[in-house]
């Protein structure tokens, strides 16, 4: 059955056709034969194709220093898409999509790097008059930013508007961030420059925004008074791919708390925007990053994975994989107790824990509610009862469900937990978009609501400077946790020494 038939037939998914057309642009792709480009740029782009989601008049420039040319470009996108869309392949929307791209191979470090690109550029805007729109896109290493920011900066069209998406990791630190920042800033406006935090272009955290703020019951008790803790948790199995170069450098706290899951924090607490435009979203998420703070160095717990078994398969530990030094001491794990510091939160912990090799793959968002004050029933017709949680799956299994309390049918009085699910796909029977859909459609709008503006990206940065300073005056013995578990002990200590412990799974 066709997308379009499913939704047909579903009274839920009215309104699910929404469109929004871009203007005619140009979209250059710097990285074009990088990993992301091939797994997630492409297919995304397919996928948007295949939905008839892209400007009427359009084109791709692909750029990298590999050698090559439109042909060989085009076959080795093909694949990508073959292998890595979730749309079944249409040959000819592929033909269609295949027609607007194009391939420039150049180094911007080399003197004149960048006049082929301008050419190719200026060709493709003349031809199909896209009237000096263009979006760029840095999928490349962050060191090769400033080259062909400067370059870009210097040769911007006389005419339409320009937008930058940048890829994170967003500098290492603080001060390389604001280095950052300022580079762009020489050449773009903070309205053009489109931070990438892929997190915010995933349904499941956008809707967040509508479980609290489209619904009248939740925002009344969204506060400490009802809320007894926050549990944040981004679970990989996976382990570090092959991307030791990467991840030595960054750690679990670079990779994922210090852009997605302070990101999905912020949205979980912060004050109800006065409408749903860029600036009114990102001041509030950005009020909430600047109350943060862990209450000290015992808050924090990091861990690195040993030899393990995973989904019943054996893995090495992290200082075995390939590329990795057999001391390191990058952290894999880290969990956190957090406080907002505001009227709403004082005194509520956020708990949040990320890392690789864990026992499952697993994102989500658990509100945990203070025990009703005086249930009336026996002690022992209660005893399986556990508080009201309410809980967003990001991944997978996308969906919402509310623990509640409920009589067990039979005589007398037994109450149990049982749960009030919500799952996208049972709901709306239609594939959920891929985030980089969402977003590359949104720059080509000109919509930033779901990128990060530079005071988040900064506060952010502020928050993890903070903790990894704090990190330098200790050495934790690593490997402190098995691969296929959920972490080392000392994160299940970090919620006992509360009387809490982390969400069963
Ligand atoms: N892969 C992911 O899933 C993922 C996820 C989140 C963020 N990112 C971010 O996306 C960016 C790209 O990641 P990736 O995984 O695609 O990396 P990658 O596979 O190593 O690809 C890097 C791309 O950049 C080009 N490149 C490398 N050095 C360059 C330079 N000095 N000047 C110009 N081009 C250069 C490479 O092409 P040539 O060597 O042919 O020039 C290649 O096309 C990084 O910032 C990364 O952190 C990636």
């Amino acid at each position: 059955m066709t997308e379009t038939a499913e939704q047909q037939a579903n009274p839920l998914a009215d309104g699910l056709s929404f469109r929004r057309t871009p203007d005619p642009c140009a979209l250059v792709i710097f990285g074009a034969s990088g990993d992301l480009t091939h797994k997630k740029l492409m297919p995304a782009l397919y996928s948007l194709a295949f939905r008839q989601l892209l400007p009427a008049r359009f084109a791709i420039v692909g750029v990298a220093r590999t050698e090559g040319d439109d042909d060989s470009w085009r076959d080795d996108m093909k694949q990508a898409v073959q292998k890595y869309a979730r749309d079944e392949f249409r040959q000819d929307v592929w033909d269609e999509l295949a027609s607007a791209m194009h391939y420039v191979s150049t180094d911007f470090a080399d003197a004149g790097g960048e006049a082929a690109l301008e050419k190719l550029v200026a060709r493709e805007e003349q031809e199909h008059t896209l009237g000096g729109n263009r979006v760029y896109y840095l999928a490349v290493p962050p060191p090769a930013f400033p080259t062909i920011v400067e370059a870009l900066g210097k040769q911007r069209s006389a005419t339409g508007w320009t937008r930058l998406i940048v890829e994170k990791p967003f500098g290492h630190d603080l001060e390389s961030a604001k280095k950052l920042n300022k580079l762009l800033w020489r050449h773009f406006d903070e309205s053009e420059i489109f931070r990438i935090d892929h997190y915010l272009g995933k349904e499941t955290v956008q809707n967040m925004l509508a479980l609290r703020f489209a619904n009248g019951i939740f925002e009344p008790i969204w506060n400490r008074q009802f809320i007894d803790h926050v549990q944040i948790t981004v679970a990989e199995s996976i382990g570090i791919e092959g991307r030791a170069g990467y991840y030595e450098q960054a750690g679990a706290i670079r990779d994922i708390f210090q852009n997605h899951l302070l990101q999905m924090l912020a949205l979980t607490a912060m004050e109800p925007p006065i409408d749903f435009k860029a600036d009114s979203v990102h001041n509030e998420k950005v009020k909430v990053l600047k109350a943060l703070h862990t209450p000290g160095p015992k808050s924090v717990v990091r861990g690195q994975y040993g030899r393990g078994f995973v989904e019943g398969e054996e893995v090495v530990g992290y200082r075995e994989e390939q590329g990795v030094a057999s001391d390191s001491m990058t952290e894999t794990f880290v969990a956190a107790k957090l406080f907002v510091d505001n009227w709403r939160w004082a005194d509520t912990p956020f708990y949040v824990r990320m890392g690789k090799r864990l026992a499952r793959r697993e994102t989500t968002i658990a509100i945990q509610f203070k025990r009703a004050p005086h249930p009336p029933f026996e002690e022992t017709a209660s005893e399986g009862l556990r508080p009201n949680v309410l809980l967003v799956h990001v991944q997978p299994d996308e969906g919402v469900s509310l623990a509640i309390g409920a009589k067990v049918p039979g005589q007398g009085m037994t109450i149990r937990t049982v749960h009030m699910d919500f799952l996208y796909g049972g709901a709306f029977r239609t594939g959920m978009p891929e985030a980089y859909e969402r977003l590359i459609l949104d720059t080509m709008l000109g919509d930033g609501t779901l990128f990060t503006r530079s005071d988040e990206v900064e506060e952010q940065w502020l928050l993890v400077d903070a903790i990894v300073a704090a990190w330098q005056r200790d050495r934790p013995a690593f490997p402190n946790y098995a691969a296929g578990t959920w972490g080392p002990p000392s994160s299940e200590e970090l919620l006992q020494r509360d009387g809490r412990s982390w969400r069963r799974h």
